[in-house]
């Protein structure tokens, strides 16, 4: 018997991956992290099968499903929106199982950011403007920040900032990200990015807070960085006509020679 941890993607039922669906087809058992877990995923479970919602669970409660599931020989998919790296509450479901030898694998899925990213068509890394993305959000009820971890810190370094499950504190957000970025900085907000009803803002930090308005959904990523919504970028060296390299070699004396 094995519990699968499954990256069940930002949304759309086809952004999951091969492994996990048939995973999830050999399963009697799915636990799956509520409504951000989309229907069409859970359509890959066999005739039959027992489908927990654990939205409502304790982590507790999780861990007796878990071990029932363990002691009827019942292999488990354990789905979480998104990728597992992030935000999932994987770790502490693994500490348990591994306390109690109950083996697991672990199955990556598409992450929120990169589906956001997708849909606003945007490479988030262009040479000369951002190389680094950060992936973060501001505290909430269930998890502190710890000292150090302030959005203003990773503003400073100016790269792109994925701001995760702080919607709700946009306007706190926009007044820390604004002295670092400027107020002209772009900016976007994308809700359930891969869903059916997905939607895009555009704008400025400046204008942001206005063209949100009063939006209240909360599955919604803020994206801020020069990157967004340029053309105004360097070409990528990697494709350069005269970059020598091992599979285009340059010039009399290659750094890349073909071998013999
Ligand atoms: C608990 S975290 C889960 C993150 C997830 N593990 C991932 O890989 O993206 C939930 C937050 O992720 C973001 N999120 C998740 N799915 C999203 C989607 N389809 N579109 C936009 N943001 C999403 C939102 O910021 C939401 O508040």
């Amino acid at each position: 018997m094995t519990v699968h941890f499954i990256g069940a993607g930002p949304g759309a039922a086809d952004l999951l991956t091969l492994r996990g669906r048939d995973l999830i087809a050999g399963c009697p058992v799915c636990l799956y992290a509520g409504s951000l877990v989309p229907e069409g995923v859970l359509a890959h479970c066999p005739p039959g099968a027992r489908i927990v919602n654990t939205a409502p669970l304790s982590l507790d409660d999780i861990i007796a499903e878990i071990a029932t599931a363990h002691a009827e020989g019942k292999d488990v998919a354990r789905l979480h929106s998104g990728d597992l790296a992030i935000w999932s509450a994987m770790g502490e479901q693994l500490r348990r199982l591994r306390a109690l030898g109950i083996p697991f694998t672990v199955t990556p899925g598409v992450p929120s950011f990169s589906a956001a990213a997708a849909a606003l068509e945007a490479e988030l890394t262009l040479p000369g403007l951002a190389q680094t993305v950060v992936l973060t959000r501001t505290p909430g009820r269930a998890s502190a920040m710890p000292e150090g971890e302030k959005i203003a810190a990773f503003a400073a370094t100016g790269a792109v900032l994925a701001i995760h499950l702080s919607i709700h504190l946009l306007d706190k957000v926009i007044a820390e990200l604004t002295p670092h970025y400027g107020a002209d900085c772009p900016v976007a907000v994308v809700w359930r990015a891969s869903w059916p009803d997905q939607r895009i803002v555009r704008a400025t930090l400046a204008t942001l807070d206005a063209a949100v308005g009063t939006e209240m959904e909360r599955t919604a990523l803020i994206l801020v960085g020069k990157t967004l919504g340029t053309a105004d970028f360097d070409e990528s060296r990697l494709y350069a006509a005269d970059y020598d390299r091992r599979y285009r070699p340059i010039g009399a004396e290659p750094r890349f020679p073909e071998a013999p």
